[in-house]
């Protein structure tokens, strides 16, 4: 035999020095759950490890992914339904719980960028990513204006990235014009370029109580069975003016990161989404997987198909480990 492939993995050293790819706390953004209060710290029922944090306990954590080496963090508020209502107002709330949190973040770790979701869903009383008329019907245009007002709204109280995670179609466009007229030329926009109507969103929207009141997303959010619908979402952001370009869910969506990642020049981002995490966490409980390891094997997946940065509830413990690691 002149081809023996184990040659090149006999020992740890000639493996490390062949590895293809690695993951490292540099590709890692923490998605953080808000509430209002003091002192106060609420699990996640469908998802173990992690909390609603109120402001106080929620520098506390960020600082503590700040010592990790973690540079980004993605902040979502879990708000009273008394402050929800049909054009999600609250979002415009210069003093709002989001708006607060991200000035006193950047106060305390200025290098620590944030990245802000914009969609209607946290501040819709319909539980929607748009506006929803009396028929039911998801407005897109109308939706543009509420995003346009809620992304500056992030941008002035500091926000570094704008994430619209709401699928409506111009919404790039219309956010980008905005930040230039109103001079914020220097916050990016991390587009959720293809992101796929999934059942993998479940804990999330009991993190938040944002599932939707009726009907589901399906006439904005991408129909998993495609993949080159993908293609014209990529050319439309990119054309608007994206910064980077997000797939989600992940782990059930390799194939869309791969793909995005050899059709474009900008980078690429996957997010491990809330089901994703609740799936490896409750396995892992009942003693059927190692959940720690199976954790790093999704997250190095994601490299390997082509993601340059990762979006994940895992990020803490991950950087935990690498840090030990290396
Ligand atoms: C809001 C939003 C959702 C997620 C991120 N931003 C939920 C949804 O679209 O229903 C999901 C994140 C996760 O499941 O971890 N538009």
């Amino acid at each position: 035999m002149f081809n023996r492939p184990r040659r090149n993995r006999k020992n740890a050293s000639i493996r490390s020095l062949i590895r293809e790819n690695s993951l490292g706390v540099d590709d890692l953004i923490a998605p953080l759950f808000i509430i209002d209060g003091k002192n106060k710290s609420e699990e996640v029922s469908s998802m173990p490890g992690i909390k609603r944090y109120s402001m106080d306990l929620l520098l506390k954590e960020v600082k503590e992914l700040h010592d990790l080496g973690i540079k980004c963090v993605s902040l979502f508020p879990a708000l009273d339904d008394s402050l929800k209502d049909k054009h999600a107002s609250e979002s415009k709330n210069p003093d709002g719980l989001l708006q607060r949190t991200i000035k006193e973040i950047k106060n305390k770790f200025p290098e620590m960028l944030i990245m802000t979701d914009v969609a209607m869903d946290p501040y819709s009383s319909d539980g929607h990513d748009g506006l929803v008329d009396e028929n039911g019907n998801i407005l897109n245009d109308e939706t543009l204006d509420i995003l346009v007002e809620m992304s500056l709204n992030q941008a002035q109280a500091g926000s570094d990235i704008i994430g619209p995670s709401d699928m409506m179609d111009g919404r790039v466009m219309a956010i980008r014009s905005a930040l230039e007229e109103e001079g914020f030329n220097n916050t990016l926009i991390m587009s959720y370029t293809a992101k796929y109507a999934s059942a993998f969103y479940g804990p999330f929207r009991d993190a938040l109580d944002s599932a939707p009141k009726s009907g589901d997303k399906k006439t904005y959010q991408m129909d998993f069975h495609n993949s080159t619908e993908a293609l014209r979402e990529i050319h439309a952001d990119e054309a608007e003016g994206a910064d980077i370009l997000m797939v989600k869910p992940g782990i059930s969506y390799l194939d869309v990161i791969r793909d995005m990642k050899s059709s474009t020049s900008l980078p690429v981002a996957a997010y491990n989404v809330s089901g994703e995490y609740a799936m490896v966490k409750a396995a892992d409980e009942k003693g059927w997987i190692d959940g720690d390891a199976v954790a790093y094997e999704m997250l190095v997946s994601f490299k390997r198909a082509g993601a340059d940065m990762i979006l994940s509830y895992f990020s803490k413990e991950m950087a935990m480990k690498i840090n030990k690691l290396n």
